[in-house]
């Protein structure tokens, strides 16, 4: 899932849909002697469109692409070997602590039919059975947004020098009215050179993110009924993190917003328990920062989670502590993976009364044994690194009385 924030209701019927398609023939009853093939273009594919492809396409961090028959049948073997041992796909949360909606785990049943069709020699079957393509034209996975703004000229990325973390004119975009938004995709046109990126709404109340892309990251989704707002007269603005690559480069990037239909229940809103007191000392292995806690001022629900670090972040942690001292992990991410920075959504929204706090503690390996650091040679504060715990959360109080306006 490429998804930024899923919940539990929307993913687990897209689930029970999916798990209808995959008919083993292990397990279905033997008509006339003889199973049905199981077949790359009927149950094969809705299975890697599902749980594999968001990595496995051009310009994502997996070596190879997935996404045609022809892509996928010389891997067959490494692709059993890799799903009978649970090693893909990969997901970073310790499953010590936590549920989470998008965790993209197969089922035991997926396994059976990717492994079956292996045994049986990956056959490719009836082209009429493939299923669409899970990329929709334009390149927006979450279908064609409402309203597109890109950046009114491309960003010019340099082929060295340091990494270039700006705000980006886009096109202007007036929100007359308050603005309820189901769904925020941020879709850069150069993947090799954007690191991140952070869509802010900016109004007299200040600037707060709505949005972003990191590797894994591009789409921010809910549950029908939870929206994001731009409120009346407030404006976009897109902050970028290119890393230079060798060559010149340029980037257009734009936002999609969808637009929310229907009653709107519980307005999302992103905080966030982080720290700008980094200090990392060259080569250090193990650097540890705490994060200012957030206190929670209202009754209020975290629906998910997004640990922020760049190359040299190792670990992750937030834990939710009650007023009486009581604490419970949300998430440790135990092997923090800069290119693959999801949004950790929980199954079930979990309850922050007025007066807990959510703490965060994070690592950093600056040594010469982690493959990502571009440099251990260099003492490292914030900015090339960063320790932002965001979170997203509902107020309990919160009027489910509006509708939202598609104008
Ligand atoms: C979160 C991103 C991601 C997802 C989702 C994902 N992969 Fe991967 N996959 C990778 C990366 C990255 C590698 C390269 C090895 C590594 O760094 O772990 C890889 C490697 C592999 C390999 C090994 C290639 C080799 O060199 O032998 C296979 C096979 C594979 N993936 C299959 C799958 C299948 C099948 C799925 C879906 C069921 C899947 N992957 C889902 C990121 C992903």
């Amino acid at each position: 899932m490429r998804a930024g924030v899923v919940f539990a209701s929307s993913l687990a019927a897209a689930v029970v849909g999916a798990a209808g398609l995959i008919a083993t023939p292990a397990a279905a009853p033997q008509r006339a002697g003889a199973p049905r093939a199981v077949t790359y273009t009927r149950d094969v594919a809705p299975i890697l469109n599902r749980h594999c492809v968001d990595c496995h396409r051009p310009g994502e961090i997996a070596p190879m692409s997935l996404t045609t028959y022809a892509e996928a049948r010389p891997w067959a073997k490494s692709i059993r070997a890799a799903v009978a041992t649970r090693v893909m796909p990969p997901w970073y949360a310790d499953p010590a602590h936590g549920e989470f909606a998008n965790n993209p785990r197969l089922a035991d049943a997926e396994i059976a039919t990717l492994t079956t069709w292996v045994d049986a020699g990956a056959p490719e079957g009836d082209r009429r059975d493939l299923p669409t393509s899970p990329i929709a034209a334009g390149g927006w996975t979450l279908g064609t947004p409402d309203r597109v703004v890109a950046m009114t000229a491309p960003a010019q990325v340099p082929a060295s020098g340091p990494r270039i973390i700006a705000d980006y004119a886009i096109e202007p975009l007036t929100f007359e009215a308050d603005t309820y938004v189901s769904a925020i995709e941020v879709l850069p046109s150069n993947r090799t050179v954007t690191h991140h990126a952070i869509v802010n709404v900016k109004d007299a109340a200040g600037t707060r993110r709505i949005g972003g892309f990191q590797p894994g990251g591009a789409t921010t989704i809910y549950a029908p009924g939870y929206v994001r707002l731009i409120p009346k007269g407030a404006t976009l603005a897109l902050n970028m993190h290119y890393n230079p690559k060798g060559t010149p480069q340029q980037d257009t990037t734009k936002i999609g917003l969808t637009l929310a239909r229907g009653p709107v229940q519980k307005v999302v809103l992103t905080a966030m328990s982080g720290s700008r007191a980094l200090d990392i000392p060259p080569g250090a292995a193990n650097y540890e920062a705490v994060g200012t806690p957030y206190v929670f001022t209202a009754d209020s629900h975290i629906v998910s989670l997004l640990p922020r670090m760049n190359e040299r972040g190792k670990d992750f942690r937030y834990t939710l502590v009650a007023p009486d001292g009581r604490a419970v992990v949300l998430l440790s991410v135990p092997r923090f993976n800069p290119d693959w920075q999801p949004s950790y959504v929980l199954k079930t929204p979990i309850a922050a009364p007025k007066g807990t706090r959510l703490e965060t503690v994070a690592h950093w390996d600056n040594s010469a044994a982690n493959r990502h650091n571009p440099d251990p040679s260099q003492r490292i504060g914030f900015g090339p690194e960063i320790m932002n715990g965001y979170f997203d959360y509902t107020v309990d109080a919160d009027v489910p009385t509006r509708t939202a306006a598609v104008r």
